[in-house]
């Protein structure tokens, strides 16, 4: 079938007090309100006793569960035997309800929102543009499936033989997500393996479990069958292995840190019986270059909105800046005058800039490192602690100079910036040391020089790279995001590729 000529969601004017006031209504409502986040087996929740915190003020949000290793099991014997039907319905029936499943995040979209902030602690601007993120993936992976995945694919052949290319489901998908895009990626997974004909175990981070339960009912809501799409609550610890090792897994959409990929890699490789296949999204070392042509209060904006805006907990998040030596002291300055503008603080409140990391763990490991840069780099500026909230797990800006990447030996998952000076001569030696950090996610380049976009695009092993703008916030359809080496395997989240990675293909050749 012809697929359907599609536009990226709209979302919500946060300028406009008419169109904010539903969403401010939707966050007192829910404040103080009790959710519940257990696993859903069969289109059942199970009991959630673990509680889920408001990283912005400690307070218990909600409670979830370590899923039992019997109700994985349960999960596992509904989704194969669900999944022949799902794969039969064909990819525009799919593409129907995936399309009902925008429809209803749309509909949903204040509470949807209110409730990514109360649980992920992300604001308000961050909550409405990942809902409008999750719409995206679903009109775009339903679309996807009315194109490749409604009739066969004719191919060329001798005379008296027809050929043809089929593309199905591979069986049942584990889908594990992070918190830091509680609602887009776990839908952006979930429903690109349902759109190509699977079922679906869907495993959100045990810090975010109750915009992933929200999801799941509308999912549900929408007409995709319990039987086919479950939720495994837990922590990696306790629900990984049963999740990984189980002989009915065809395979595996994981977005995390690359420690966690390695290990799934691991346990994958190490099974008896067929190989299954992983997808895996994962961490940066993300660097930007700024060159002595670069329009400095653009510059400026774009590093506030690349390493600190979401308190800098994007895996596309920069985090060290190269600055050409003739401009680094004025353009330094300048973003120190614009960080000391900054409002960290409750992520409910519109006038918010940053808030809270997601939880003490984060905190502590933001604070080490902290204090490692003091002693190890050269301290530039930093957000004034006294502005900080008094609870809540809140990190403010930190600017260090550094002289060598490779004092960086894994991501800094938060808003802390290392800078780099080069000089002119250097800008070869700059690219050659960020592919020699193994990451390869998202880049940035600032630079007026004609020619040099292109020429530093294709030196650098990265999957995203942005140039004379922020490097941030990709659109489905638009960025396909996703990256390489350290940072996964592709294919792009968003992009045109994504869903065959998540189908079988077979070929039917008859002499006739
Ligand atoms: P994480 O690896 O700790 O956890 C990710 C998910 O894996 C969670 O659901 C977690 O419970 C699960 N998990 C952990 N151990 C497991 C195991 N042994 N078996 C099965 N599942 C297990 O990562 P995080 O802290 O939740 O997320 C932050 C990381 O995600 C950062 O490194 C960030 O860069 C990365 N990220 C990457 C992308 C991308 O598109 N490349 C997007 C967002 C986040
Ligand atoms: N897709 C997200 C971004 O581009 C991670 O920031």
């Amino acid at each position: 079938a012809e697929a359907l000529p599609r536009k990226n969601s709209h979302g919500i004017e946060l300028t406009d007090p008419i169109a904010i006031a539903p969403l401010q209504e939707a966050v007192e409502k829910m404040r103080g309100k009790h959710f519940l986040g257990g696993p859903i087996v069969d289109g059942v929740m199970d009991k959630a006793e673990e509680p889920v915190v408001n990283p912005a003020t400690n307070e218990i949000v909600g409670h979830t569960a370590n899923t039992d290793k019997h109700l994985i099991d349960r999960a596992y014997t509904s989704a194969t035997e669900a999944q022949i039907a799902w794969d039969r319905l064909g990819g525009d029936a799919r593409a129907k309800i995936l399309d009902k499943v925008a429809d209803l995040y749309e509909k949903h979209i204040n509470d949807l929102t209110a409730l990514i902030c109360l649980e992920a602690g992300r604001t308000l601007n961050d909550g409405i543009s990942e809902v409008r993120e999750a719409v995206d993936f679903c009109r775009y992976y339903a679309n996807g499936a009315r194109k490749h995945f409604s009739e066969p694919q004719q191919l060329p052949g001798p005379t008296g033989e027809s050929n043809e290319l089929f593309l199905s489901g591979r069986g049942v998908f584990v889908a594990i997500s992070p918190w830091n895009f509680p609602l887009a990626i776990f839908t952006g997974q979930v429903v690109a393996a349902l759109a190509a004909g699977n079922a679906v175990l869907a495993k959100p981070a045990e810090q975010t479990p109750l915009i992933a339960a929200r999801a799941i009912e509308l999912m549900h809501e929408a007409g995709v069958p319990a039987k086919v799409l479950h939720l495994i609550t837990g922590t990696g610890a306790a629900v990984g292995q049963p999740l990984i090792e189980d002989p009915r897994l065809s395979g595996v959409a994981f977005t995390g840190s690359t420690e966690t990929a390695r290990l799934i890699n691991k346990q994958l490789a190490d099974k008896e019986g067929p190989i299954t296949p992983l997808i895996a999204e994962t961490g940066g070392q993300n660097v930007m270059i700024v060159d002595s042509t670069a329009l400095p209060e653009q510059v400026v904006d774009d590093v506030i909105q690349s390493a600190f805006l979401s308190a800098g907990q994007r895996c596309s998040a920069l985090r060290i800046l190269c600055v050409q030596d003739v401009i680094a002291d004025n353009l330094l300055n300048m973003l120190k005058g614009a960080c000391d503008e900054l409002t960290l603080g409750d992520p409910s409140k519109l006038e918010t800039d940053i808030g809270p990391v997601i939880d003490e763990k984060a905190l502590g490991l933001l604070e080490a490192h902290r204090e490692r840069m003091q002693r190890e780099a050269k301290p530039l500026f930093a957000f004034d602690e006294g502005k900080k909230p008094g609870s809540g797990t809140f990190f403010g800006p930190q600017v260090v100079e550094i002289e060598d990447f490779s004092l960086l030996e894994r991501e800094v998952f938060g808003p802390f910036l290392h800078v780099v000076r080069f000089k002119a001569e250097e800008l070869e030696d700059v690219i050659r040391r960020i592919n020699a950090t193994g990451y390869g996610l998202t880049f940035g380049l600032h630079s007026r020089i004609e020619g040099r976009a292109h020429a530093v695009f294709k030196r650098v092993h990265v999957g995203n790279t942005y140039v004379n703008r922020d490097m941030v916030g990709a659109v489905v359809g638009v960025n396909p995001f996703g990256g390489q080496g350290l940072s996964g395997t592709g294919p792009k989240a968003g992009g045109p590729h994504y869903l065959f990675r998540f189908a079988d293909e077979k070929t039917k050749t008859i002499n006739t």
